[in-house]
């Protein structure tokens, strides 16, 4: 048995989509369902006797505890979080309350539940946080990419609130001991993926022929990866990662964002024409993030050497993959943008005109 914080998010779902389809070794889903969170991601799994849902907090210290004495996880995977850069420039407290004071609260359920196991037990357990490359703070364009010894510097409240949960992770390991294992991975993309973030809101906006939105000049450059190859990372960390290690993960994609948003409208302009142009005719570039980091870039050799693990998609198979899935799912999309979806666009977008 594991316990998932955070399931119904999209690296969340698509984790435990991809647990269920590999083992039968139950799960229970802890997530609070937030704006990010939605059953929809786990329609298919909604009947699977091994798919246990939990709707709550992991800064619920009572209920959390509750569902640690009860199932008794050998794992913890914690991908519960506020996850939007924009967002947390709008509005830092949310991300100052569940990544850092709800996964100490999270870590200090856990601490307890190990100090309750039989050696065997503790030796066994595993705290696996999944964190984000942005914890390293931004890359000039000819630096280096991050690896493990990169000196932490976030640059957005999003990324400074991830480096502290990081550092607790961190602390817990050495000062109690606890078995936790920590995974700084790049951006994702896939199936599930809210459209608030650039690729599916570019795939949503385009489709519905609204302006594609790029901020600033559009050279930014991320390292993109595939979300199935994330998961898969993740069971490798949890299956052979040292405790007390971080491993670095990423799919070797740096793409510029203007770059990402053509090839979108590329695919798009062949999957779904337009009666006449391109959907890139509707990209309009627009007033920048306030501290928008240059370059993302992650070294993955640590991970690669020590478990064995390569992303197993290239960018232009992914997005292929993703563009085809948002085609066959937009009743999907429309499902999870709902009214406050629409409040944030209108807050977010309105001021960058
Ligand atoms: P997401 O925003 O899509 O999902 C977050 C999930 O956490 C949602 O289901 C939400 O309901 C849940 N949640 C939020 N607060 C909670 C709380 N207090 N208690 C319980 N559940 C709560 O995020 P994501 O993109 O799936 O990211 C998952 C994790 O991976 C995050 O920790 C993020 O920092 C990290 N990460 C994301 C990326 C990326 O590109 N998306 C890359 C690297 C790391
Ligand atoms: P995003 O998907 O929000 O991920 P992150 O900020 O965590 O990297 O953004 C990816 C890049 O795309 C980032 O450089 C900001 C840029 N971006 C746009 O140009 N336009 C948009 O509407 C959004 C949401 C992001």
């Amino acid at each position: 048995m594991i316990l998932v914080t955070g399931g119904a998010g999209f690296i969340g779902s698509n984790f435990v989509l991809d647990w269920l389809a590999h083992c039968d070794e139950p799960v229970v889903n802890l997530d609070k369902l937030t704006y990010a969170g939605n059953l929809a991601n786990l329609h298919s799994v909604a009947d699977n006797p091994s798919h246990i849902f939990v709707r709550g907090d992991i800064g619920d210290s009572g209920l959390v505890n509750g569902l640690l004495a009860q199932h008794r996880p050998r794992a913890i995977i914690n991908f519960a979080a506020e996850s939007h850069v924009d967002r947390s420039i709008h509005g830092p407290s949310d991300f100052i309350q569940t990544n850092i004071v709800c996964t100490f609260n999270l870590l200090e359920s856990v601490r307890a539940y190990h100090a309750g196991l039989d050696e065997q037990g503790k030796l066994a357990l595993r705290f696996l946080h999944v964190s984000t490359d942005e914890v390293y703070g931004s890359l000039g364009k000819q630096d280096p990419a991050f690896n493990e010894r990169n000196q932490y510097a976030p640059n957005s409240p999003y990324s400074a609130s991830k480096a502290a949960s990081d550092h607790l992770v961190r602390a817990y390991h050495h000062t109690y001991g606890l078995p936790v294992l920590t995974t700084n991975c790049s951006n994702n993309y896939g199936p599930y993926h809210f459209p608030e973030k650039l690729i599916p809101l570019v795939i949503r906006n385009a489709l519905a022929g609204k302006s594609l939105p790029v901020y600033g000049d559009g050279q930014q450059i991320r390292d993109w990866l595939y979300v199935v190859d994330h998961c898969r990372a993740i069971r490798a960390v949890l299956d052979a990662g040292r405790p007390g290690e971080t491993y670095n993960v990423g799919g070797n994609n740096e793409k510029r964002n203007i770059e990402v948003v053509r090839t979108i409208c590329a695919l798009l302009d062949a999957y779904a024409p337009k009666a006449s142009g391109s959907y890139a005719d509707q990209i309009e570039f627009v007033k920048d993030r306030p501290g928008h980091d240059v370059r993302y870039a992650i070294d993955a050799t640590k991970i690669q050497a020590e478990l064995g693990w390569f992303p197993q998609e290239s960018f232009d198979s992914g997005i292929d993959k993703t563009v085809r899935w948002y085609l066959d799912n937009q009743q999907w999309v429309e499902q999870v943008a709902d009214g406050s979806y629409r409040e944030w666009i209108d807050s977010n977008y309105k001021e960058r005109q």
